[in-house]
């Protein structure tokens, strides 16, 4: 099947589905200019990956941990310094789009880039954080990182006195309940998936797919490389999501005009 094909059978799909959700991953903001952490180019896949307890070692020394979050070095150095100067794609906008046609019901995204935001997407559930807000690991209180009194650290909630974290979730944190519980309900709605710029590797967000799959759903994958959930898509765009998006929504608005 080639290229014109496979979007217009993305956008056949899309266009059907009762319910569409969309789980995105790093590859979408790979054409914006962040790293993505596997495959090609991929910070993991140059510094190694990072140890699975990070959450475990803020808790033992919180100062130090927030002291290397505000100076970072290594990979995480390489992946703010991408983060600040970062814009949205075209991938982001066409996302943006089927939100507003009302077709898209949510967004889980693994990105904690901000960028789905700052591109104008509202429902959105952002399973691992934000890296521009702080979260109490008490009350979960979310607010700003740049609203925070960091002269004394590890600073405290304003609420409840807890300990404030960056609201990007650590390997080894909990994933925060309330974003949980809106990315299982939305999951559990969807009879479609856009499955976008996500290897498909990391729990619990690479199992909704399997999810949808399992109920009889219909996945899309968009991704220029094979992952873990290629076997269980329906439609596969094996494209960048930067230059595919834009071309699915096109031929999604025609399929409405019709
Ligand atoms: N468009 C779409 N997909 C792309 C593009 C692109 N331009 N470039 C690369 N990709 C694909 C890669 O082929 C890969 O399958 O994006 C995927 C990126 O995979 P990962 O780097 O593993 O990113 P992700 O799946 O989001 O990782 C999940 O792992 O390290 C943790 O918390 C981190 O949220 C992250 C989680």
């Amino acid at each position: 099947m080639d290229g014109q094909e496979v979007v217009a059978q993305a956008a056949q799909v899309i266009h059907r589905a009762r319910y569409l959700v969309a789980l995105t991953g790093a590859g979408l903001s790979v054409e914006s200019g962040i790293p993505p952490f596997r495959g090609p180019g991929g910070l993991w896949t140059k510094y190694g990956e990072p140890p699975l307890n990070g959450f475990q070692r803020f808790l033992a020394d919180p100062q130090k941990a927030w002291e290397e979050r505000l100076n970072p070095n290594g990979p995480m150095r390489e992946l703010w310094e991408t983060l600040v100067n970062a814009q949205p794609n075209p991938g982001h906008y066409g996302l943006v789009e089927l939100e507003r046609l009302g077709l898209l019901r949510c967004t889980i995204t693994q990105n904690i880039d901000n960028l789905h935001r700052r591109a104008g997407s509202e429902l959105l559930a952002e399973i691992h954080g934000n890296a521009t807000l702080v979260r109490c690991l008490s009350c979960v209180h979310r607010m700003p990182l740049d609203a925070v009194d960091l002269s004394r650290l590890p600073p405290s909630c304003p609420r409840c006195g807890g300990l404030l974290k960056s609201d990007t979730v650590s390997f080894g944190e909990p994933i925060p309940p309330d974003v949980l519980r809106r990315c299982q309900q939305e999951a559990a709605r969807a009879d479609c998936m856009l499955v976008i710029g996500t290897s498909g590797t990391v729990y619990p967000a690479a199992g909704f797919p399997l999810d949808v799959h399992q109920r009889g759903g219909t996945l899309v994958e968009i991704n220029p490389y094979e992952t873990d959930l290629s076997p269980y898509c329906a439609v596969v765009v094996r494209a960048p999501a930067g230059a595919a998006l834009p071309e699915i929504v096109k031929a999604v608005r025609a399929l409405r005009s019709n």
